[in-house]
């Protein structure tokens, strides 16, 4: 008989095993850590003589106890400065599911890339982790303008992006789970909100490209239902940090409300600027989707105070989720580093993703089939019960009103009652996203 084979590869239906020669001293630990998982597996599938047996394709995507996956955030250039907590967030899951025994007894190795905040490079990269690294799933992205670039990667292969971002939706891909919040979700409580509190004129500042003007598309048509008015709608180059033009029309046109879907650095120069320029939040706040504790801290306390926000997720938020994901993130990155509304959906897509890997043997795990076994997932995440829905790969989620203050968190003023439904295409009632793809209704 051959030599006994130093690893073992159970095949959950049927009982079979692939053995694969590994050599390392590293690998031989992996081994161990594998067979306890192997045992939790089910004793009923560890039997017989060894076979050499690949059942499909999928084989290519986890072999040797480990799955890989891309990680594939800005580390440097102008969302850096958020991207870089969206990598930590991903790291610590995957390690958390690791250190509890991986997925099925498969540890999960990352595969991180610095697409460096420029959509060919993140085209690029994807195409490295999708193609060369055989990544069977990648989670990226924070602009839209990113997320677009590398769609085509995915969609041509057939492979999954996790994208924890909140965005402007119209968009329905088969090949992107989307933990983010849509613009329902942010804006259909917050700006009715805005309007009774402060008033009937707005403002609309934001980066120029496609998340600012389609999330603005949505706002103009809920302010056109309330009666309200668009004073000037503005957009400036992603990276922009000098304001002072802005600030001056703001001055002259007198909003009640600014708007504020700028992104990235631009959020700490545009509020730091409009302090600066002695302007009040009281009298004339800003108003954004895009304005978490992570760029507050970055800006200070004192020049965010009095802002609003809109998302599903504040670290402050009171759960026994929500206090497990902030000790564990600081322990892990820094005591002084914060979580916010991205970094958490990166959190818990890990989550998802280990939920629906985990339904699936070790020969079935490939992207369309982690895919289908996400359909209608559900977990409680540090925000609350959240559930991706079927029809749309979009994520349930709690959005929340909250405003700034100077010690850096945010006071939550309103939470939704309920779990709110993701609605991608909101602005464009005509259309649908379904399991089937986009319908005209
Ligand atoms: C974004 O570009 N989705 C913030």
């Amino acid at each position: 008989m051959a030599k006994q084979p130093p690893f073992r590869f159970p095949h959950l239906d049927g009982g079979f095993f692939v053995f694969v020669q590994r050599e390392e001293n590293e690998m031989a630990m992996k081994r161990r850590d594998f067979m306890k998982g192997a045992a939790a597996v089910g004793a009923a599938s560890v039997v017989g003589t060894p076979h050499l047996w690949f059942k499909n394709a999928g084989l290519a995507y986890a072999g040797q106890g480990e799955i890989k996956v891309g990680v594939l955030f800005s580390l440097t250039g102008t969302t850096g400065i958020i991207e870089e907590s969206l990598n930590k967030a991903t790291i610590l899951a995957i390690e958390e599911i690791n250190d509890a025994g991986g997925i099925n007894g498969m540890r999960i190795v990352p595969v991180v890339e610095d697409p460096a905040s420029d959509p060919a490079t993140f085209a690029a990269k994807a195409r490295k982790l999708v193609l060369g690294d055989k990544c069977v799933s990648v989670f990226g992205s924070y602009t839209s303008a990113s997320r677009k670039a590398v769609l085509p990667v995915f969609e041509k292969r057939n492979n999954l992006y996790w994208y924890p971002t909140l965005y402007e939706g119209r968009e329905c891909s088969k090949n992107v789970i989307y933990t983010g919040a849509v613009p329902n979700q942010q804006q259909d409580e917050f700006i009715p909100w805005l309007v009774k509190n402060f008033g009937k004129k707005f403002y609309l500042i934001g980066s120029n490209y496609i998340y600012p003007k389609e999330e603005n598309n949505y706002c103009k048509k809920l302010l056109e239902k309330l009666g309200a008015e668009v004073v000037n709608e503005e957009y400036v180059p992603l990276g922009h940090s000098e304001f002072s033009s802005v600030i001056n029309k703001i001055k002259s046109t007198q909003p009640n409300v600014i708007f504020s879907t700028v992104v990235g650095d631009s959020v700490v120069a545009l509020h730091r600027q409009y302090r600066a320029a002695g302007l009040d939040p009281e009298k004339m706040p800003m108003a954004s989707l895009t304005t978490s504790e992570n760029e507050v801290a970055a800006m200070g306390g004192d020049a965010a105070a009095g802002h609003f926000t809109s998302a599903p997720y504040f670290m402050v938020h009171k759960s026994p989720e929500n206090e497990r994901f902030v000790e564990a993130y600081k322990a892990r990155w820094g005591a002084d580093k914060v979580t916010h509304f991205v970094s958490e959906p990166s959190y818990f897509q890990v989550y998802l993703f280990k939920q629906a890997v985990e339904k699936l043997a070790p020969s079935d795990i490939t992207p369309p089939n982690i895919r289908e076994a996400v359909k209608g997932e559900e977990m409680t995440a540090p925000q609350g019960r959240v559930r991706i829905e079927r029809e749309n790969l979009h994520t349930w989620l709690w959005p929340k009103i909250a405003v700034a203050k100077s010690d850096g968190q945010f006071e939550v003023l309103q939470d939704s009652k309920e779990w709110v439904q993701p609605v991608p295409y909101a602005a464009y009632p005509d259309q649908v996203c379904r399991e089937s793809g986009l319908e005209k209704v």
